[in-house]
């Protein structure tokens, strides 16, 4: 991964401002030219031979069109968005990812940002890291980029990058900001070893090798500096009630457990983070788990507005967690998802169970030396 260069001076990155999808994202520089998802879905890619002279494009060897016109038939492959059910999806990358990017998808995210507002999570180690002059710090999977945009708004000094598989994140941002079409799970992903904070929230379901995307982050942090993790427990249940015998959510853990072995990326990656970035080598680990309602029934204020918007995401969202996963992983019929998406939702909108789902925050330092 072509990282942390400055966005302003960077000729080697691709600047894709395209008004029409509001991207300002670039994509990287190893653009890594991944197999797109038609090539991954068995497509082959046609083969040529060496061109005899009639063949030879008269203009190859202008270096400047050359590069010019492949970066921009990369930039505007990586936007073709993949269209199923109504919905779009990234077209970049080595895996299919479970999320859709289109504009419910993006207020479902930035939902989820305003969530972690209201846990007093990252300051400590933000402001440690970002204080450094000119520190550099990473997103990896930053979906809408809204993490990536608040702390270049903090930290004016700090360059801070954010990087996905899709190319939504707005045109106009901080000089200090920037976004790259990157792919963790490409055995060539890298992380230049500059950065002093890199940040991965919600990654669950997507990840192939979190040891090894973990051994990336370890070699792309300069010494003392730190990772921050957040991922939500896929359970919801409830300290004050017993849950029913057929309870949907038990189902859809079920369910996203095949999910998770059937494509190798599982969605209870909560639990292991401390474990993996302490085999990782990573010190002053720390697991901090926030118990977040479902619902408005906690009396305190705040945890009753945190758990009113935990509960409208989880019903909002309870499509888009699950919807593409069932059908492409598990070869489930639209009736058997429906159903199980009604009842999920009608479970986390039923205010007499009184539930609960745990937030877990893991960071870890990389040693000084
Ligand atoms: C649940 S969203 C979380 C977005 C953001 N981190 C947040 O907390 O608001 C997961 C994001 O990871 C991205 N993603 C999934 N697989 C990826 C991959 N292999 N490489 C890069 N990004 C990926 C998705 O496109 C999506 O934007």
């Amino acid at each position: 991964m072509a990282d942390q260069k400055d966005p302003e001076i960077n000729p080697s990155s691709v600047a894709n401002h395209d008004e029409a999808s509001g991207s300002g994202t670039q994509i990287s520089e190893s653009g890594n030219p991944s197999p797109s998802m038609n090539q991954l879905e068995g497509d082959t890619v046609e083969e040529h031979d060496s061109p005899g002279h009639d063949e030879i494009d008269s203009s190859y060897g202008d270096a400047e069109f050359d590069a010019n016109s492949i970066t921009e038939s990369l930039a505007s492959s990586v936007k073709l968005f993949r269209e199923e059910h109504g919905r779009t999806y990234h077209s970049y990358g080595t895996t299919e990812y479970w999320g859709a990017n289109d504009e419910e998808a993006k207020d479902q995210q930035d939902l989820r940002h305003l969530l972690s507002s209201f846990l007093d999570t990252n300051s400590r180690r933000q402001t440690i890291s970002c204080a450094r002059k000119k520190s550099t710090v990473l997103d990896l999977g930053t979906g809408t980029g809204i993490w990536v945009m608040d702390v270049a708004d903090h930290y004016p000094s700090a360059v801070v990058k954010g990087m996905d598989l899709s190319p939504i994140q707005p045109l106009w941002i901080a000089p200090n900001a920037v976004f790259e079409v990157d792919d963790y799970n490409h055995t060539a992903f890298d992380v230049s070893p500059n950065h002093d904070l890199i940040h991965a929230r919600e990654l669950l379901g997507s990840v192939l090798d979190w040891p090894r995307l973990f051994r990336k982050c370890f070699e792309g942090l300069k010494p003392g500096g730190w990772i921050e993790c957040a991922e939500p427990d896929i359970k919801v249940t409830s300290n004050h009630m017993p849950m029913p015998a057929d309870d949907p959510n038990a189902q859809w853990v079920e369910v996203f457990r095949q999910v998770g072995q059937q494509t190798g990326m599982t969605f209870e990656a909560a639990v292991r983070l401390k474990g993996w970035l302490e085999e990782t080598g990573f010190e002053n680990v720390e697991e901090v788990v926030f118990s977040i309602a479902v619902g408005t029934w906690p009396r305190d204020k705040k945890q009753k507005e945190l758990g009113m918007w935990n509960q409208v995401r989880l019903a909002n969202g309870m499509r888009d967690f699950t919807e593409r996963r069932m059908r492409n992983s598990l070869g489930k019929q639209d009736v058997e998802i429906e159903a199980l998406i009604a009842r999920s939702r009608a479970a986390v909108q039923d205010s007499k169970l009184y539930t609960h789902q745990n937030m877990y925050v893991v960071y870890g330092q990389k040693p000084e030396v």
